[in-house]
């Protein structure tokens, strides 16, 4: 067997580094952010839950394009739907049948959907949940809680105080925010409904809409989606659920479904098309209807190709008991991890809802605790195998992934637990510590 290496793709990310600023455009595909010099960079191929790299690797990945890949790289009835569409046109000056036949999927699917807009991204999708609930209420403040993208009514929490942090990343500076924005938009702490219901008696008539990730990797805390709910209700606020991570993993009419807690509008993104370009923001008639009177407009959301490819994931999903499946495969790869972690006497455990899972080392010291994140990525790309602390199942995912995943972590924690019991990480380090700081990614 030959040695590991990612040579090509350190080749690549030198030129990169003169061209592209960041390198890559999604920071969480940032090769700083996994085991730089180990993890591979530039992919030649995906299939299934499988990448090849530039340098002739073969990973077992669990990242799942960081979200967007849901039944698997390459699906063949996807892509064989999209090939049709291609040929057909992919865009034209008229519209598709298609695009009436996903909304009405998406309304037969998710609790919250009576009527549809499509967009292309996620963040781009939540400024237009934004802007219309903004619209309809006549109100400029947004309470939210979560990840919601790189737009100016997200980032303007950063004007005169560091708010992100516990949301995002630290060290954020919202350069190029307009200074105007400062105070629009204010951040609750998920499961404190106490501190939603003070901002809302705070700033009471003013707040057009509470956007929030319903849940991540955790079931929400018993009876918080429920409290956000009947606050909502009460001050007459928009409650807006961001499912661009948990829609269509827990449940095909996402965390809403999973919860039963129904927002006035949601948005949809990444595992919606699995990995064409789609987005939708969907909700109730008498919000949505709205949008008809507001100037929201762009040549590529109606775009043929993004939308066949949602309509065609939607029904794959469905067909192929694609939840059923992720908690069997999330809960085989929990115990698997776990016992891994046992075995090799870290203490480390995999936890959360089975179709999204995250790994988590027991360290309180921040710095070691990155040290240790990126020891373990290290050692799992150089075993073949590409797995975060943070991870997304797709339908490719199967026993033999989980079962060649456990043997590969049982020996990355071995590492670990040797790095730990002899002192030594940072020897067994053959990369930069992983880099988390938003503000020392940028210099
Ligand atoms: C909850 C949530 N909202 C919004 C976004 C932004 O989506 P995009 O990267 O497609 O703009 C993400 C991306 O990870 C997300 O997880």
């Amino acid at each position: 067997m030959t040695a590991h290496t990612v040579a090509r793709s350190m080749e690549i990310y030198a030129r990169a580094r003169q061209l592209i600023p960041g390198v890559t455009q999604l920071i969480s595909r940032r090769p700083t952010r996994a085991a730089l010099g180990v993890s591979p960079i530039y992919a030649r191929r995906a299939k299934g839950c499988r990448i090849w790299d530039v340098d002739g690797n073969e990973y077992i990945d669990w990242m799942s394009g960081v979200g967007p890949i849901i039944l698997g790289y390459a699906d063949p009835v996807v892509d064989a739907a999209v090939c049709e569409q291609i040929a057909r046109g992919s865009i034209c000056s008229l519209v598709e049948e298609n695009a009436v036949t996903l909304a009405e999927e998406l309304v037969r699917l998710i609790p919250s959907a009576e009527m549809v807009r499509y967009a292309k991204g996620g963040g781009e999708a939540c400024a237009i949940a934004v802007r219309i609930a903004r619209g309809v209420t006549g109100r400029d403040r947004v309470l939210f809680c979560g990840y919601h993208g790189w737009h100016d009514w997200y980032l303007a929490a950063n004007l005169g105080a560091e708010r992100l942090a516990a949301h995002l990343f630290n060290g954020i500076e919202p350069i190029g925010v307009p200074r105007a924005l400062e105070g629009t938009a204010i951040p609750f702490a998920y499961g404190d409904a106490d501190m939603v219901a003070d901002l809302l008696r705070r700033h009471r008539g003013e707040v057009a809409c509470i956007i929030m990730e319903p849940m991540r990797t955790e079931v929400p805390p018993p009876g918080f989606l429920e409290a956000v709910r009947e606050l909502a209700d009460e001050h007459e606020v928009v409650l807006i659920f961001d499912e661009v991570s948990s829609g269509f993993r827990v449940a095909l009419g996402g965390a809403q479904q999973f919860t039963g807690v129904t927002p006035d509008m949601s948005v949809f993104a990444k595992a919606i098309s699995n990995g064409y370009p789609m987005a939708a923001v969907v909700g109730k008639r008498a919000i949505m209807a709205a949008v008809e009177r507001m100037f929201v407009s762009s040549a590529y959301w109606d775009d043929h190709v993004g939308i066949v490819a949602a309509l065609t994931t939607l029904r794959e999903l469905e067909r192929r008991h694609a939840v059923a499946h992720f908690q069997r495969i999330g809960a085989l790869l929990k115990a698997g991890i776990d016992r891994a972690a046992q075995e090799a006497g870290v203490e480390a455990e995999c936890r959360g809802v089975d179709a999204h899972p995250g790994i988590r080392f027991a360290c309180t010291d921040p710095v070691l605790a990155r040290k240790l994140a990126t020891l373990f990525i290290q050692e799992n790309a150089r075993r073949g195998v590409i797995l975060h602390p943070g991870l997304f199942l797709n339908c490719a995912h199967d026993e033999q992934a989980v079962e060649r995943t456990v043997e590969v972590v049982r020996e990355s924690l071995g590492v670990l637990a040797r790095g730990l019991r002899e002192g030594c990480i940072d020897r067994l380090l053959e990369c930069p510590i992983q880099q988390e700081l938003f503000r020392r990614l940028v210099h």
